[in-house]
């Protein structure tokens, strides 16, 4: 049985060769974000696949709904079927990618703050 792991979550689970990496998310109780219920066509479900992932070739559906995403090696979860060991990377959250952005750009402000003080 395939193992497919999941990061930053650590997870791993055992699937069946033909199982959706959504498919295998649920199973190993990692969270990814889906409107359409895993029929292509919300994009909510993108993860990254790195190069030599144990998962079929993008079909012709895919290709057709993530455009050049799928060079970058961005994945659609329901339509991603396993056929070997894979470790997925699950992007990060929106709103924690916003809070962390606005924490970052305040640390920058009070550092340059600081520097003007002392100059
Ligand atoms: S779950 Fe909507 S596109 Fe994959």
């Amino acid at each position: 049985m395939p193992k497919v792991g999941f990061l930053p979550n650590e997870r791993t689970v055992d699937v069946k060769a033909g199982t959706t990496l959504l498919e295998a998310s649920r199973k190993a109780g990692v969270a990814i974000r889906t409107r359409c219920g895993g029929n292509a066509s919300c994009l909510m479900c993108k993860v990254h696949v790195g190069p030599g992932q144990g998962v079929l070739e993008p079909s012709a559906k895919e290709s057709y709904k993530m455009g050049d995403w799928t060079k970058h090696h961005q994945r659609l979860a329901c339509q991603t079927r396993v056929i070997g060991d894979a470790v997925v990377t699950l992007p990060e959250d929106p709103l924690k990618a916003a809070v962390r952005a606005k924490l970052e750009q305040l640390k920058k402000e009070k550092q340059e703050k600081d520097n003007d003080r002392w100059e």
